[in-house]
Protein backbone atom coordinates (compact mmCIF):
# COMPACT_ATOMS: atom_id res chain seq x y z
CA UNK A 1 0.00 0.00 0.00
CA UNK A 2 2.73 2.44 1.04
CA UNK A 3 5.14 1.14 -2.18
CA UNK A 4 4.33 4.47 -4.17
CA UNK A 5 4.98 6.52 -1.50
CA UNK A 6 8.66 4.57 -1.08
CA UNK A 7 9.28 4.45 -5.10
CA UNK A 8 8.49 8.34 -5.17
CA UNK A 9 10.98 9.39 -2.68
CA UNK A 10 13.24 7.32 -4.27
CA UNK A 11 12.53 9.04 -7.57
CA UNK A 12 12.24 12.57 -5.90
CA UNK A 13 16.45 11.49 -4.08
CA UNK A 14 17.62 12.12 -8.24
CA UNK A 15 16.39 15.39 -8.47
CA UNK A 16 18.56 16.63 -5.66
CA UNK A 17 20.39 20.23 -5.65
CA UNK A 18 23.64 19.14 -3.34
CA UNK A 19 26.92 20.87 -4.88
CA UNK A 20 27.91 21.77 -1.36
CA UNK A 21 27.16 18.23 0.40
CA UNK A 22 26.74 15.90 -2.20
CA UNK A 23 24.54 14.17 -0.33
CA UNK A 24 21.45 13.01 -1.96
CA UNK A 25 17.41 13.19 -0.25
CA UNK A 26 14.69 12.14 -1.66
CA UNK A 27 10.87 12.25 0.40
CA UNK A 28 7.52 11.87 -0.20
CA UNK A 29 4.47 12.84 1.63
CA UNK A 30 0.94 10.96 1.16
CA UNK A 31 -1.33 13.96 1.79
CA UNK A 32 -5.24 13.65 3.18
CA UNK A 33 -6.85 14.04 -0.69
CA UNK A 34 -4.47 10.60 -1.24
CA UNK A 35 -2.08 12.47 -3.27
CA UNK A 36 1.20 12.17 -3.03
CA UNK A 37 3.69 14.97 -3.08
CA UNK A 38 7.44 14.53 -3.20
CA UNK A 39 10.44 16.53 -2.81
CA UNK A 40 14.39 16.64 -2.61
CA UNK A 41 17.18 18.78 -1.05
CA UNK A 42 17.96 22.03 -2.40
CA UNK A 43 21.04 23.30 -0.93
CA UNK A 44 22.63 27.01 -1.10
CA UNK A 45 25.71 28.65 -1.13
CA UNK A 46 24.80 30.21 1.53
CA UNK A 47 24.36 26.82 3.87
CA UNK A 48 21.41 27.73 6.15
CA UNK A 49 18.80 28.87 3.23
CA UNK A 50 19.37 24.83 2.42
CA UNK A 51 15.87 23.11 2.68
CA UNK A 52 15.92 19.68 3.22
CA UNK A 53 13.63 17.11 1.49
CA UNK A 54 10.87 16.57 3.49
CA UNK A 55 10.33 19.85 3.84
CA UNK A 56 10.48 20.56 0.28
CA UNK A 57 7.98 18.18 -0.15
CA UNK A 58 5.50 18.69 2.62
CA UNK A 59 5.58 22.29 1.74
CA UNK A 60 4.79 21.78 -2.37
CA UNK A 61 1.37 19.90 -0.50
CA UNK A 62 0.38 22.85 1.55
CA UNK A 63 1.03 25.41 -0.83
CA UNK A 64 -1.41 23.68 -2.56
CA UNK A 65 -3.92 24.06 0.02
CA UNK A 66 -3.45 20.34 1.43
CA UNK A 67 -2.82 20.51 5.38
CA UNK A 68 -3.03 17.06 6.58
CA UNK A 69 0.19 14.17 6.25
CA UNK A 70 -0.96 11.09 6.60
CA UNK A 71 2.45 9.06 6.05
CA UNK A 72 6.31 10.18 4.79
CA UNK A 73 8.91 8.47 3.24
CA UNK A 74 12.06 9.70 3.15
CA UNK A 75 15.63 8.36 1.68
CA UNK A 76 19.66 9.46 2.20
CA UNK A 77 22.84 8.75 0.55
CA UNK A 78 24.79 5.93 2.28
CA UNK A 79 24.28 2.70 3.18
CA UNK A 80 22.60 3.33 6.42
CA UNK A 81 19.00 4.42 7.06
CA UNK A 82 18.26 8.10 6.92
CA UNK A 83 16.01 9.70 9.25
CA UNK A 84 14.63 13.45 9.21
CA UNK A 85 16.37 16.55 11.04
CA UNK A 86 15.39 17.52 14.02
CA UNK A 87 13.79 20.62 12.03
CA UNK A 88 11.79 18.59 9.36
CA UNK A 89 10.34 16.36 12.72
CA UNK A 90 9.22 19.63 13.78
CA UNK A 91 7.47 20.64 10.22
CA UNK A 92 6.02 17.19 9.81
CA UNK A 93 4.35 17.32 13.61
CA UNK A 94 3.10 20.84 11.87
CA UNK A 95 1.27 18.92 9.87
CA UNK A 96 0.27 15.13 10.63
CA UNK A 97 -3.03 14.54 10.88
CA UNK A 98 -1.99 12.89 14.02
CA UNK A 99 0.97 11.85 16.45
CA UNK A 100 0.83 8.04 15.10
CA UNK A 101 1.33 8.77 11.55
CA UNK A 102 3.61 6.15 9.36
CA UNK A 103 7.27 7.30 8.50
CA UNK A 104 8.95 5.73 6.25
CA UNK A 105 12.69 5.53 6.66
CA UNK A 106 14.14 3.58 3.35
CA UNK A 107 17.30 2.50 2.20
CA UNK A 108 15.59 0.54 -0.80
CA UNK A 109 12.40 -0.55 -2.00
CA UNK A 110 13.05 -3.74 -0.33
CA UNK A 111 14.49 -2.97 2.69
CA UNK A 112 13.21 0.33 5.18
CA UNK A 113 11.74 1.11 8.96
CA UNK A 114 8.41 1.75 9.63
CA UNK A 115 8.45 4.05 12.33
CA UNK A 116 5.68 6.85 13.45
CA UNK A 117 6.07 10.44 14.11
CA UNK A 118 5.73 9.64 18.12
CA UNK A 119 8.48 7.85 17.98
CA UNK A 120 10.99 10.06 16.38
CA UNK A 121 9.23 12.57 18.11
CA UNK A 122 7.89 12.36 21.45
CA UNK A 123 6.88 15.16 24.02
CA UNK A 124 6.41 17.53 20.49
CA UNK A 125 5.52 21.25 20.69
CA UNK A 126 2.39 22.03 18.85
CA UNK A 127 -0.33 24.34 18.73
CA UNK A 128 -2.10 23.28 21.42
CA UNK A 129 1.02 24.20 23.73
CA UNK A 130 0.42 27.71 22.83
CA UNK A 131 -3.30 27.85 24.63
CA UNK A 132 -3.00 29.98 27.69
N1 LIG B 1 18.96 16.69 4.57
C1 LIG B 1 17.69 16.44 4.19
O1 LIG B 1 17.30 16.72 3.05
N2 LIG B 1 16.84 15.89 5.10
C2 LIG B 1 17.19 15.54 6.36
O2 LIG B 1 16.34 15.18 7.15
C3 LIG B 1 18.60 15.58 6.75
C4 LIG B 1 19.46 16.43 5.90
C5 LIG B 1 19.89 17.29 3.59
C6 LIG B 1 20.25 18.72 3.89
C7 LIG B 1 21.57 18.85 3.18
O3 LIG B 1 21.32 19.20 1.82
C8 LIG B 1 22.16 17.46 3.21
O4 LIG B 1 21.11 16.58 3.57
C9 LIG B 1 23.29 17.30 4.21
O5 LIG B 1 22.92 17.74 5.47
Amino acid sequence: MYNKLIKEAIDAREKAYCPYSNFKVGAAVLFEDNNIYSGCNIENASFGATNCAERTAIFKGVSKGLRKIKALAVIGDTDDYTYPCGICRQVISEFAESQDIKIFIVKNENDYIETTLEKILPGSFTKKDLVK
